[in-house]
């Protein structure tokens, strides 16, 4: 594998993810029993404030994530306030990055959608605190594989390398590899952790195998065919009995009341990605393919939680509120990433402009300012294992 990135002189980021947490909560749901009010007619806070409310959160929290109910007597929650490898040298052209109207992008690989600068990494921050808060009735926060004891791990397309920072501070015995396609931004990793910058659709040569394989948001990075091949080559890289591990997102925005107007930009918002993400041969619908791919390439016992993630403070539970407050940031600063490459490559009935994109998300983070909205989407966690 190629390039790593390992300082280790400035302080330590707080990890709220090595704290054991508190009451059994249960996030997931079974799939909804009736159809949903679906988006589309088809289908700083600091980060440290945010991760020390997580424990806090943990230990108040009882009751189960299919209520969801809604919190009638907050204020507006939308103000926003408050809520080792083989060589080391990084090539200056991978931190400039490719420039691409106001964004930059990774210079590795050119077909992926998403940018790797400040503002998606400030996203995917947030994404990565969304998923610690609803996982917080769990003693490991950042995986359902049981592997109790994991000696490798590797976490695939591992952005700023949050999670694997986690794992790798939860598990000081393992070594934890992180890869993507362009240099951490990361100014201090623990010692257990290596951030590598490496395209996974390349041969792997890592020389171990893993015992557990983390992918996170992932969606559209792939073509079927490279799928394939990376369930493949997960598979491959495993100890027998290891474990792969994934979560990925519904880009559909839904509600379960009338509160998300069906003609909103919010409610077409999902269908408008998932077309442009057909058209550019990477489909978003990844969450609903993960399962049969990973059984296809040899894993079993695959298991399946799916769960809802609120958007904007509006559940009276008070885990859900944190999660929506801290998810409605995740959407409120990812919306402009999320959009821009594909609506200006793929969006119909042609290619849109970067200004018309621009207009675009400025309506529909308005939209998302409406405290009267009671949306969320799903996200779905799936995990196998390699037979031993
Ligand atoms: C949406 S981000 C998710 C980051 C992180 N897993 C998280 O949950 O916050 C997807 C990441 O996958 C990376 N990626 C896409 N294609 C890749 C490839 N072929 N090899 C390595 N990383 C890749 C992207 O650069 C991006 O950082």
């Amino acid at each position: 594998m190629a390039d790593t990135q390992q300082e280790a002189n400035a302080p330590q980021p707080a990890n709220a993810a090595s704290e054991p947490a508190a009451p059994t909560q249960q996030a997931a749901v079974t799939e909804p029993a009736h159809e949903p009010a679906i988006a589309g007619e088809d289908e700083s806070t600091t980060a440290a404030v945010v991760r020390e409310q997580i424990d806090e959160v943990a230990a108040d929290n009882g009751q189960g994530q299919e209520a969801l109910e809604i919190d009638d007597d907050r204020d507006s929650g939308f103000t926003g306030d408050d809520s080792a490898s083989d060589t080391t040298s990084i090539a200056s052209s991978m931190l400039r990055g490719h420039i691409e109207n106001g964004r930059k992008y990774a210079t590795l690989r050119d077909d992926y959608w998403g940018p790797s600068d400040d503002q998606q990494f400030e996203t995917m921050d947030a994404g990565h605190l969304l998923y610690l808060i609803l996982n917080s009735d769990h003693h490991n926060m950042l995986f359902r594989s049981p592997v109790p004891h994991p000696q490798h791990v590797l976490d695939i397309g591992t952005g700023p390398g949050t999670w694997a920072i986690d794992v790798a501070d939860k598990f000081p015995e393992a070594i934890v590899n992180g890869v993507d396609l362009y240099p951490p931004p990361t100014s201090w990793v623990p010692p257990n952790c290596y951030l590598e910058v490496e395209d996974v659709l390349q041969e792997w040569t890592w020389k171990h195998k893993f015992d557990l394989i983390h992918l996170r948001l992932m969606l559209g990075a792939f073509t079927e065919e490279q799928w394939r091949d990376v369930y493949r080559k997960c598979y491959e890289n495993l100890a027998p009995g290891g474990w792969i591990e994934e979560v990925e997102l519904d880009v559909r925005v839904m509600c379960d009341d009338e509160s998300l107007r069906p003609d909103s930009l919010i409610a077409g918002w999902g269908q408008n990605f998932l077309d442009c993400a057909e058209r550019a041969g990477r489909s978003l619908a990844t969450q609903t393919t993960m399962k049969s791919k990973m059984e296809h390439a040899g894993f079993v016992d695959v298991q399946d939680q799916l769960f809802k993630c609120p958007i904007g403070a509006w559940p009276k539970n008070k885990t859900f509120k944190e999660a929506g407050r801290i998810n409605f940031h995740h959407w409120s600063s990812g919306l402009d990433g999320w959009a821009m490459f594909l609506l200006t490559k793929f969006g119909a009935p042609q290619p849109w402009s970067a200004d018309e994109v621009r207009v675009y998300v400025a309506k529909v983070r308005q939209e998302l300012q409406n405290p009267r909205l009671h949306i969320y989407h799903f996200t779905r966690r799936v995990w196998g294992q390699k037979p031993l």
